[in-house]
Order: C-alpha cells, then structure tokens, then sequence
C-alpha cells in the first residue's frame, strides 16, 4: 500500500493503530517506510519477513565491483550490502555498529571479519570482553587484541603505518589507495569499544585522539576503522564532537537498540528527529492474552529471537528493516563454533606489508608472543597510571592539561576576543616567551584540549571553555 499525505504536511503513524485498523495482529507482519517526507509504503506479509534467516552463501561474502559485500536481506528480500572499500575513491571505510547487548553485534563482526579474510584484507581486531566476544576469530586474523592496552598499541601502530603509507605514497606520486597495489587493505576493528571510550576508562583520551587521526589519514592510505559498541549514547564514544561526527558519516549499522537508547540517538543526530524506524522486538513472540485458566500456556522462552535484525542507516534504503545471515549456530556450542570457523575458510589471513613493518612497531612484532605482550601493555599501564597520579582532577571531574604546551595554548586563546584560529594561536603562543613551537604542536595540543572540553570548535573558529 503506498500512503501519501497532503502537500505541507509530513507523514507519521503509529504502528499500533495501523495495525489495529489493519485488522492485523502480529506487528512483525507489517512493515512501514517513509521517505521522510509525504510518502509510506506499507507492505502486510502473511508471516514475519525476517522470521527465518539462511547463512551466507561464499558469493555473498565477496567484494563486488562496488567493493560491498552482502550482509543480509531486506525485508523485502532483496540483498542488503555493506561496503568494505570505495574503489570509485580508493578509500577505506570507517564504520560504526550499534546496538544493545545481546541484539548481535559480534556476530556482524565475525561475518565482516571472515569476508575480510576472504577478500584479503588485513584485519586488526581487538576484542574487548577479553576475547570472549569473537573466540573464533583468533587465528583468522593477522591481530587479535584482547585487551584495552593491546588495542591502544595497536591502535598507535595503525596510526603509524598510515602515516608511514603516506610518505611512501607521496614518494611515488601517487594521490589514491589501489587496493592490493602492492598494499593490502587493513581494517582496524573494536568490538565493545564503549570499554575504551566511555568515561572513566584510563585510555579515553588517547583512544579518541587515535581512532579520530586514523579516520582522518588512513582512509586515503587504506586504513579503515569500526567500532563496536553498546553505547546508549554518542557521548560514551570518546570526548570528542570530531569522532561523533567522523562516524555518524560512516557505515552505519543500527542493531536492536533499547528504549532510552532511541531519544538519545536522535538528540545524537545519529538519526533524524523525524525518523521513523520500526522498533526491533526482542522475540517474535505475539503478544496474546492469555488467562488464568488456561491450561496449556506456551512457554515465553521458546519464542524465536530477532537477533541480527537492524537498520542499515548509511544505505540506500536506510529505514528498511532487515536482518543479517545466519552466522554461527543460535544455541552455544561446547567449544569453537564450527560453523563460524567454516566461514573464515581455510589458509592463513592477510598479512601487513613488509614495507610497513618498522613503522608498526614492537607491538606488532610481539602480537603473537604473549609474554612480550605482556611487557609492553604493563609499560603502557605504568606509563598511563604514573600521567594520571601527576594531574589532579579538577572540581568538575575534567583533568588540568598535562602539558607546558596545552597550557600555553589555552592562555592564548582565553585572552582572545571572539573566535581564533589555529594559526592565530600559534602566533599567540610564539610570542609569549616560552619555547618555539611547530603548527603541527599547537594543533596537536589543540586536539587533546578539545578532546578534554576545555576549547570547542565552531565552523572555524576556536574557543577556550572558562
Ligand atoms: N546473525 C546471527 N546469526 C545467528 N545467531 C545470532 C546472530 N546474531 C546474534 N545471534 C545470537 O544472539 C547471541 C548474541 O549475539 P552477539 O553477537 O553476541 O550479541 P552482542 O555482541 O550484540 O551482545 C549469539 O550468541 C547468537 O546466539
Ligand atoms: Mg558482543
């Protein structure tokens, strides 16, 4: 049923009444799309779309000449895509997937992480319930990170190897990423990244400066990057407003996500005021009375679950409801899935490129010897806890710039007008008799500010917070 309102007003509904007026009683069985604007498409199925899903098929996890795989389908049957790599740019892609616990991130992260390995593509991945998250995905990728000061080294080394990429690329006058030529893709993921970024946690500031300066230069080197996260909020994703809005520009997937996550992902602009999208139940269990008296009451647990099922806000049909394959088996398995390992397929994982070696460093070269590991993440701790003994908290919970340089560069730019820019500053900060300094310092300092709240950006222009 298409459904159109007059010119001037903008179209809404209720699902519960339309159902109702529908004469349906199953929700699931009605799916509603809006342009946005006048238009609904209203589709009734005689059974819930997306009751049963099948696992994908070896064609499905190929890049095709879009470098999009597929995901899953559409309630309407057709091929949800998601794309790995933008052959028309030659860039990597950034990609946030979302959703409450349990409503089936890791298995998307699982299924990416073995048509990564697939297609060749280098994956880092680390896993932050400890590895419990993805088990099968040790081994099958060229890192597997367990912990959040392995993902900081990593995240470091991923940032250096892009740096690194780009003078290498410079040097051959090249301007765009040809995959494979003779670069591998690599594709930077955390699954439970909310553990890294949220606040409190002893890497927040680093992890955000990290991941937002691995959007920025790799994605025209190769080097892609996704979180994974539970969060209820965008603000739990780092301090920054750069990174929200570097991510919300990505791929983004939008997995069941609970009620007081809704408010906050469209106070977030993560989704528009006037979206709507269909909530996603937890079960497919119709919602049915049932009394007292009724003998034979079905149990509530054997219900069938929606997991996987999500919104793939950054495509092209971005309020349609679909679900991702069959991934694994849906009860636990004693040990490995094998089921989950079949997907990975065969043979050992891309690997980095030697040329980039020296730049990823020693972490990278002790990724599979635990001990060595163990050393420098205990480095990394020591390093990290001795930063946060030396700067007191403020009153208001923020931390004081830690460095001579951060507080010059708030100096500066309290003692200025209106807004200021990052030249202005570093002409500011030349002057007032400390040691010279470099543009790139002073936007450095300016970022890890930012990143604190004590300067904010508007277009522009730069502010220091009182
Ligand atoms: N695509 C899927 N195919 C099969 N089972 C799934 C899928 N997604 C989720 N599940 C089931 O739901 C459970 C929770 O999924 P998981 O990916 O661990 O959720 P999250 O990471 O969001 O907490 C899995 O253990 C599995 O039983
Ligand atoms: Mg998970």
């Amino acid at each position: 049923m298409t459904l159109e309102v007059p010119q001037g007003q903008v179209i809404s509904y209720d699902l519960r009444k339309l159902c109702s007026a529908l004469g349906v009683d199953d929700p699931t069985r009605v799916v509603v799309e809006t342009d946005d604007s006048r238009r609904a498409l209203v589709t009734i199925y005689p059974a819930n779309p997306l009751a049963v899903m099948p696992p994908p098929s070896p064609d499905d996890m190929l890049m095709d000449r879009h470098g999009r795989i597929v995901v899953g389908r559409y309630h309407n049957g057709r091929p949800a895509r998601r794309r790995l790599f933008d052959p028309s740019t030659g860039s990597a892609q950034r990609a946030l997937v979302f959703g409450t616990t349990g409503a089936g991130k890791s298995r998307v992260v699982q299924y990416v992480l073995a048509c990564e390995k697939r297609n060749r593509i280098v994956s880092w991945f680390a896993d932050l319930k400890g590895g419990q998250s993805a088990p099968e995905a040790a081994g099958q990728v060229d890192w597997h990170a367990t912990t959040q000061e392995e993902a900081i080294l990593m995240l470091r080394a991923a940032v250096a190897i892009a740096e690194e990429r780009q003078r290498r690329y410079k040097a051959l006058g090249r301007n765009a990423f040809l995959i494979g030529q003779p670069d591998p893709l690599i594709s930077v993921r955390i699954d439970e990244a909310n553990r890294l970024l949220e606040r409190g946690s002893p890497y927040r500031e680093e992890a955000t400066r990290l991941i937002k300066e691995l959007g920025r230069t790799g994605r025209s080197v190769g080097v892609g990057v996704e979180l994974d996260a539970q969060a209820s909020h965008l603000e739990e994703l780092g301090g920054s407003d750069t990174l929200r809005a570097m991510l919300k520009e990505g791929e983004v997937t939008l997995l069941r996500w609970s009620s007081s996550m809704m408010r906050q992902l469209v106070g977030d602009g993560l989704l528009p005021a006037d979206a709507q999208l269909m909530p996603i139940p937890k079960t497919l269990r119709p919602h049915t009375l049932v009394s007292q008296f009724d003998p034979a009451a079905e149990d509530e647990d054997d219900a069938p679950g929606t997991q996987g099922t999500a919104y793939l806000l950054s495509g092209p049909h971005p309020t349609s409801m679909m679900r991702h394959f069959r991934i694994g088996s849906i009860a636990p398995t004693p040990g490995l899935d094998p089921e989950i390992l079949a997907l990975y397929g065969p043979g050992e994982p891309a690997r980095l490129e030697d040329a980039s070696r020296d730049a990823a460093g020693a972490a990278y070269a002790a990724r599979n010897d635990p001990a060595a590991m163990e050393k420098l993440c205990a480095e990394l701790r020591d390093e990290t806890e001795k930063e946060a003994k030396a700067v007191p908290p403020l009153a208001n919970g923020k931390r004081k710039p830690s460095s001579r340089l951060e507080d010059r560069v708030l100096a500066a730019l309290a003692a200025f007008e209106g807004p200021s820019t990052a030249d202005e500053v570093l002409a500011a900060v030349s002057e007032d008799g400390g040691k010279a300094v470099r543009l790139g310092s002073v936007r450095n300092a300016l970022g890890a500010l930012a990143d604190q709240e004590l300067v904010v950006r508007e277009g522009h222009g730069l502010y220091a917070l009182p």
